[in-house]
């Protein structure tokens, strides 16, 4: 998708687009009451996953996820984005810097929640590696 837009929320990484949105439901949450780590991750791996399917112009899969960090809690009804940066492409994997936004339920205001690296590998049609081609 990487629907940029200029009056939107803002990242402070260097080239930021936009590759997943999504809004944080109640099947979502924990048994204390905020959104579960899982769920976040998973929407990261997502939006990571979308941004190097496009680079790799074809199918990846997760290889590893370098870095992770939550930074404050989601809530029920916060509006989480989270926009991907490509920090390096090797011979068939492509690392992925992810962060999610959000915008607080009935609220204007918008906090960094987590970060984290992504890694993916260009697979064929039998899974095995396949070199990311050039741009
Ligand atoms: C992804 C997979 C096909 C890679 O196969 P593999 O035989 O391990 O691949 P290789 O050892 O040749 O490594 C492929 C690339 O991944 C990189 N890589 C492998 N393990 C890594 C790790 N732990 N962290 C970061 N990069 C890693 C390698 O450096 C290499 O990159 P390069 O070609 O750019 O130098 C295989 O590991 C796999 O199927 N894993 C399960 C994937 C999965 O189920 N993911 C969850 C759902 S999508």
């Amino acid at each position: 998708m990487s629907d940029r837009n200029p009056g939107d929320l803002h990242c402070g990484m260097p080239r930021c687009d936009i590759w997943m949105r999504a809004i944080a439901m109640p099947a979502d949450t924990n048994p204390h009451g905020q959104i579960f780590g899982g769920w976040l991750m998973s929407q990261m791996d997502l939006a990571g996953g979308t941004c190097a399917n496009r680079r790799a112009k074809g199918t990846v899969s997760t290889v590893a996820v370098d870095s992770m960090t939550f930074h404050q809690p989601v809530f029920v009804g916060d509006q989480l984005t989270c926009y991907c940066d490509i920090l390096k492409v090797g011979r068939t994997s492509i690392g992925v810097r992810v962060e999610a936004w959000v915008r607080r339920f009935n609220s204007d205001e918008v906090v960094k929640v987590t970060e984290g690296v992504y890694t993916y590998v260009a697979i064929d049609e039998n899974r095995r590696p396949r070199p990311v081609p050039s741009e």
